[in-house]
């Protein structure tokens, strides 16, 4: 495959060529793209320098795949010309999620929806990742009515200008701002920009994209979303109301025997998910599995993964790796 890796100096991009190598993805030629800043920079991928080309240096190279991440504004300009050359794009930035036309996938989830006519095929939002690849298998044995979320997330969601930050905080060095307060000793309750109706853009990508990835409209989702001085994942406090009581030693083999989850959940060893030790995984980690004694039915846990991996580049170079086993490319 001629694989373009698109935003490939960036916080996502560089977990990507990561990812790629660690996962031996069948690469015959790789195009190294970001903006007019990097052209010309040099970064290795499996001990080999390549030079950083712009975009339509890549376009006219016409690669088989384009894993982009490189921010909303670039894929909306740029995909549509991948696309028209033949390549199929595979989107991080939310651009192109909610679009009718346009696959919203996580594979485990529901990579069987893909065709060879899906050009552009993007990847949902870090945080939407890890709820549904908990919510999923519950939702199919015990149908969900309601969820309520709020989320701790990392600062290497914003990218690398927030983790400089932090850094920049943590070290009394004064530097150039990502967010509009300090984040160190913080919790911003705000990620990404505030919407009309109050809730931040993040919140709504996370009430919307888990009823467009399980195809179904009949639950609903509220989400608070919470930036804080982590660097290693996203975590998430969790309610579900189902239709269906469950049985809570079902629900954690039911989770323990779904792919890509793992259950640390036991608190007589002060076993639960934590983002420094899922930094680095591509696993979703669930843990403090309750009933919630307030309400029939209901279930809290707490799921945290490395919102870079799974939340981003994992969950890409596995629709890329689908796209290849199944032809589609
Ligand atoms: N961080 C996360 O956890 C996460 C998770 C899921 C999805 N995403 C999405 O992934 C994308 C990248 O996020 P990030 O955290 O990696 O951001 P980042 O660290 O700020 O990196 C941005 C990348 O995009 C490139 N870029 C910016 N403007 C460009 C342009 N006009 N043309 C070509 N390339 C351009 C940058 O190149 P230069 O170095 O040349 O500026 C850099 O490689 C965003 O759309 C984000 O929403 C991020």
């Amino acid at each position: 495959m001629k694989v373009a890796v698109v935003g490939a100096t960036g916080m996502v991009g560089e977990v990507m060529l990561k990812v790629l190598s660690e996962r031996n993805f069948p690469i015959t030629e790789l195009l190294l793209v970001a903006s007019e800043r990097s052209v010309g920079k040099k970064l290795s991928y499996k001990d080999k320098e390549y030079a950083i080309i712009g975009l339509a240096d890549a376009v006219a190279a016409k690669p088989d795949i384009a894993i982009f991440s490189a921010g909303g504004d670039t894929s909306l300009e740029w995909a549509p010309k991948f696309a028209e050359v033949g390549t199929t794009v595979v989107d991080n930035s939310s651009a192109w999620r909610m679009d009718p036309t346009k696959k919203l996938v996580v594979p485990e989830i529901n990579a069987n929806e893909l065709t060879k006519e899906d050009k552009i095929i993007a990847n949902p939002n870090c945080s939407t990742i890890q709820l549904v690849m908990a919510l999923a298998p519950l939702h199919k044995k015990y149908k969900m009515k309601r969820v309520v979320i709020s989320t701790y997330q990392s600062v290497s969601g914003t990218g690398v200008k927030a983790v400089r930050q932090l850094e920049n905080e943590m070290a009394g060095v004064q530097g150039e701002m990502a967010y509009p307060y300090p984040i160190n000793r913080n919790a911003l309750p705000h990620c990404d920009v505030f919407l009309e109706n109050g809730y931040t853009k993040e919140e709504m990508k996370l009430a919307r994209e888990p009823q467009k990835i399980l195809d179904d409209r009949s639950f609903s989702i509220s989400a608070t979303a919470v930036r804080i001085p982590t660097a290693g994942g996203h975590s998430e406090s969790v309610n579900v109301e189902f239709e269906n009581d469950f049985d809570l030693n079902d629900v954690r083999k039911l989770l323990n025997d779904t792919p890509g989850v793992t259950v640390q959940d036991n608190p007589d060893t002060n076993t639960y998910p934590m983002p420094i030790y899922a930094h680095d995984k591509d696993e979703v980690f669930v843990g403090r599995l309750r009933r919630d004694e307030s309400q029939r039915n209901t279930l809290n846990m707490w799921i945290v993964a490395d919102n870079l991996r799974k939340g981003a580049a994992t969950n890409a170079v596995q629709i890329a790796e689908y796209l290849v086993k199944n032809q589609l490319v």
